[in-house]
C-alpha cells in the first residue's frame, strides 16, 4: 500500500481506546508507515476549543442539537484542514473517534434521528469514510467504572447508564452492517485485545488500499 489510509478507534468511555491506539501505532511503526494521530472532537486549534466546550461547558444547558452541530463543526475543521491533507501526502491517519461517535452518542444516546445524522454526514463529509474502524466493545457498567476510577467525569461522561446502553446498541448495529467496522471484545485481557488489534491490522495491510 502506498496511499495514506484512515483508521479509526471507537468505543465507549473506559473501553481502552488509548491503549489500543498505542498498539496500532506500534504496528504501523514496525511496518515503516508514516502516520499522524488525531482525536475527535479536536485536533485543530478551533476544534480543540470546541472540544473544551463540549466536554466542560457548564454556564448554560447545551441542547442536543447544539451538541451535534458542534461535533460536526469540529469534525469539518479536522477532516478538511488535517486529515485530507495528510492522506494526500501519503501519510496514514489514526483517529481517536470519528463520525461513528456522533451516531452512537448523539443518535443513540441523545436519540437524534438517523435521518438528521445522515444529512449532517452528507453535508460535512460527503463520501469520505475511514478505511477501517476498530470498535472496542465494553459493557457500559464496566466502562464507566473504569472512567470513574480515572478521575472526574466530564459533561458527557456524566450521562445516565441508559444513554451509554443506547450508544452501545448503535455501535453494535454498525458492526453488523459495515464490513469496514470490526468489533473487538474490550472485556478480554489487555494481551488478548492487543493480539486482536495486531491480527486485524496485519490482515488490513494485505488488502487493496482504500481510494481517497
Ligand atoms: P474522549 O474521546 O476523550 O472519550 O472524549 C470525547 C467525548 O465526546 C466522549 O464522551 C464521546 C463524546 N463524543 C460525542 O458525543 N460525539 C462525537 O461525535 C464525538 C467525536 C465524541
Amino acid at each position: 500500500m502506498n496511499k495514506g489510509q484512515f483508521i479509526v478507534i471507537e468505543g465507549l468511555e473506559g473501553a481502552g481506546k488509548s491503549t489500543a491506539l498505542e498498539t496500532l501505532k506500534e504496528c504501523l511503526t514496525k511496518q515503516g508507515i508514516d502516520f499522524i494521530a488525531t482525536r475527535e472532537p479536536g485536533g485543530t486549534p478551533l476544534a480543540e476549543q470546541l472540544r473544551d466546550i463540549l466536554k466542560h461547558y457548564q454556564d448554560e444547558a447545551i441542547t442536543a442539537q447544539s451538541e451535534l452541530l458542534l461535533m460536526y463543526a469540529a469534525r469539518s475543521q479536522l477532516v478538511e484542514n488535517v486529515i485530507k491533507p495528510a492522506l494526500n501526502q501519503g501519510k496514514w491517519v489514526l483517529g481517536d473517534r470519528h463520525d461513528l461517535s456522533s451516531r452512537a452518542y448523539q443518535g443513540g444516546g441523545r436519540q437524534i434521528s438517523m435521518d438528521t445524522l445522515n444529512q449532517l454526514r452528507d453535508l460535512t463529509l460527503g463520501n469520505f469514510r475511514p478505511a477501517l474502524t476498530l470498535y472496542l466493545d465494553i459493557d457500559p457498567v464496566k466502562g464507566l467504572a473504569r472512567a470513574k476510577a480515572r478521575g472526574q467525569l466530564d459533561r458527557i461522561e456524566q450521562q445516565q447508564l441508559d444513554f451509554f446502553k443506547r450508544a452501545r446498541a448503535v455501535y453494535l448495529d454498525e458492526v453488523t452492517r459495515n464490513p469496514q467496522c470490526i468489533k473487538i471484545d474490550a472485556g478480554q485481557s489487555l494481551d488478548d485485545v492487543q493480539q486482536s488489534i495486531r491480527k486485524i491490522v496485519t490482515n488490513f495491510l494485505h488488502k487493496p488500499s482504500y481510494d481517497y
